[in-house]
């Protein structure tokens, strides 16, 4: 987790741009924050517990800095609570410091580095690795080894932006496991962790790979490998503007985000359905596998399990969906014919990585569904389909999880006709419906006004089920997330059979019951389920489709959705769930874009 932000270079102001910087990163973690700043002759730290704004109160006070260089933080404690001694930079000696990632090994570094007489005085492993750099300073005088003999000594996840006093010319930078990219600006250079932090000022950038040094000054990049070699490496373009980067007028990101989700629907899945041999040429070639794991974590899992119903239900093959923290840890079965499908919007969760790493190391082929271009799980894996759901700040995702559904709803159509489960007829008509989607969806979102008066029904609730079967059971769960995160109101998702061998005791009267009923085969039976609740005293909000909309009794609200093939139809559902959710959240009050205690990208474990 964490953001970092570096600068160098005298055609800005350092303070605002590591503040811009850090406003734009601070979905990786927003507790608490820092920058230093090269003042007369030292780094000057100024650190605050909290949101930004306070930093800026305090960079305030401090007068005006002038300055040509600085780093910047905003962090998601990992060692210690967020308070202003934890929070970074950390300096020790003339080395100062900020880092996203786990060191694994601080505690056999800090008790190595308390013999030799140094004091802590955060909770911190990344003040261990001030020291520690402090303390290979005494034996080395090259900066380039002092650093290349760190990455030796340190074990787990880091990207690392560093300064030193008495070089004062030159910022730092390497990174393993923990993203880092180098902005190019002219005659001023970036770190960060995240291209959103940069786009103000330059569009090109680097992407440091793991081992790798960077040595930035204002006129230039220098880059080492692991023996210090001096390498050159491909600039990328930045295809975002600073505009989708943007609240683009939306109150929230949330709100913006999901509004986007028309346009990125076709963004990510009209080059793939002009017709059959489109979709094959651009699609792995599935043939070979008979056995599918879907892994990821949270939202992506959900997005997995809906996969799991479309690739089992028309490809006939069987797929398990694991949460990615479980599956590093479990005895998993491959054959020659597995394949392993990460889905993850950042590209970036340490869990879903550590999967894709146990996969390869069994030689097991994996393709990826991922947003964030270049991010580790797109560059490890054997193949990447990417979405284009473009940079995604909410905290909690919804455009990129819709498009995760329609990217694995195109996997497991491309499966069907690698392994020939569907005739001719049927895949044109599926692909029509691909086509006709986007717009469909469109019209979904502008009655979002309808989805907020039914948000009303949810006031002053503290407990909330989500019920459904089949499919429905796997969008129930993503709703009732999107629901909890957001607004703080507990919630569960239950198969809607399951509820009366237990959970039923918990519905009284007006506990809120939102019921999916959009697979008609299933449908009579999730309605016998949601009378026995209904009769049990719940309001009900019902999500249904246009053929299956009766004047039902039990229902107190209704969702009703146009009827699309089955095979899309799950699409569908979650936008309008999406966007009662973030009602409720803001009728609330509740800080919709960063939810208490979470962040955008886990990067740990
Ligand atoms: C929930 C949410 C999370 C993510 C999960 C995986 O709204 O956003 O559950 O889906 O942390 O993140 P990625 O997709 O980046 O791997």
């Amino acid at each position: 987790m964490c953001g970092i932000i570096g600068y160098i270079g005298k055609k800005h102001n350092v303070t605002d741009v590591l503040i811009t910087g850090l406003k734009a990163l601070e979905y990786r973690g927003y507790d608490s924050v820092g920058i230093a700043l090269w003042n007369e002759d030292m780094f000057k730290l100024i650190k605050s517990a909290g949101k930004i704004s306070h930093l800026e109160d305090k960079i305030r006070k401090e007068g005006n800095m002038t300055s040509q260089m600085g780093i910047g933080h905003t962090r998601w404690a990992t060692h210690g609570e967020p308070n202003d001694t934890n929070s970074h930079p950390h300096r020790v000696g003339n080395v100062t410091l900020v880092h996203n990632g786990i060191i694994e090994n601080y505690q056999e570094l800090k008790e190595e580095l308390i013999k030799k007489g140094y004091h802590f005085a955060s909770d911190t492993d990344t003040e261990v690795i001030a020291s520690l750099l402090d303390d290979i300073k005494k034996n080395k005088e090259n900066y380039l080894e002092i650093l290349q003999e760190l990455t030796t000594r340190l074990r787990g996840s880091y990207a690392l932006g560093i300064v030193f006093d008495q070089d004062k010319n030159h910022l730092y930078a390497l990174r393993k496991d923990s993203p880092l990219i180098l902005g190019i600006g002219d005659k001023e250079n970036f770190i960060a962790s995240d291209i959103p932090a940069i786009i103000p000022y330059t569009k090109q950038y680097i992407l440091l790979e793991a081992g790798e040094i960077a040595r930035l000054s204002e006129d230039g990049i220098d880059l080492f490998d692991t023996s210090l070699k001096p390498i050159s490496k491909k600039i990328q373009q930045v295809n975002w503007t600073m505009e989708q980067a943007e609240k683009g007028g939306y109150s929230h990101f949330m709100l913006k985000e999901i509004m986007e989700e028309e346009r990125v629907l076709k963004d990510t899945i009209l080059p793939f359905v002009k017709d059959k041999e489109t979709l094959l040429s651009k699609m792995p070639d599935l043939k070979k596998y008979d056995q599918v794991h879907i892994v990821a974590c949270g939202s992506a899992m959900h997005a997995g399990l809906v996969g799991k119903y479309l690739i089992e239900t028309y490809a006939n093959i069987p797929v398990t969906v694991e949460v990615a923290s479980e599956y590093r840890y479990k005895k998993n079965f491959y054959t020659d014919h597995t394949l392993v499908i990460l889905v993850s919007q950042s590209g970036e969760t340490a869990d879903t990585i550590a999967a894709l790493r146990l996969a390869k190391e069994s030689k097991v082929d994996t393709l990826a569904i991922v947003n964030v271009y270049g991010s580790t799980i797109a560059r490890e894996s054997d193949q990447v389909l990417y979405i284009y759901a473009g940079p995604e700040i909410a905290v909690a995702t919804t455009k990129a999880y819709t498009l995760q559904v329609a990217m694995l709803s195109l996997v497991a159509l491309t499966m069907a006709i690698n392994h020939k489960q569907m005739k001719e007829e049927e895949i044109t008509m599926l692909l029509e419906a691909f086509q006709n989607l986007p717009e469909i969806l469109g019209g979904l979102l502008e009655k979002q006004e309808s989805y907020f008066e039914i948000a009303k029904m949810l006031d002053g609730s503290e407990d909330v089920f989500f019920l459904g079967r089949g499919v429905d059971y796997a969008l129930a769960m993503e709703g009732s997330l999107k629901l909890k995160e957001i607004s703080y109101i507990h919630s569960e998702a239950y198969q809607a059979g399951e509820l009366k061998h237990g959970t039923i005791s918990l519905i009284e009267k007006n506990t809120p019951v939102i019921a999916l009923v959009t697979d008609e085969k299933l449908a009579e039976k999730t309605i016998s389920n949601i009378k026995e609740v209904k009769a049990r005293g719940a309001k009900v909000i019902l999500v249904t489709l246009e053929s299956l909309d009766r004047d039902y009794d039990f229902c107190d609200q209704k969702i009703v959705l146009p009827v699309v093939p089955p095979f899309v139809q799950p699409i569908l559902v979650m936008p309008p769930l999406q966007l009662l959710s973030f009602e409720v959240a803001r009728r609330r009050g509740c800080d919709i874009d960063k939810p208490r205690n979470l962040a955008k990208s886990v990067t740990v474990e």
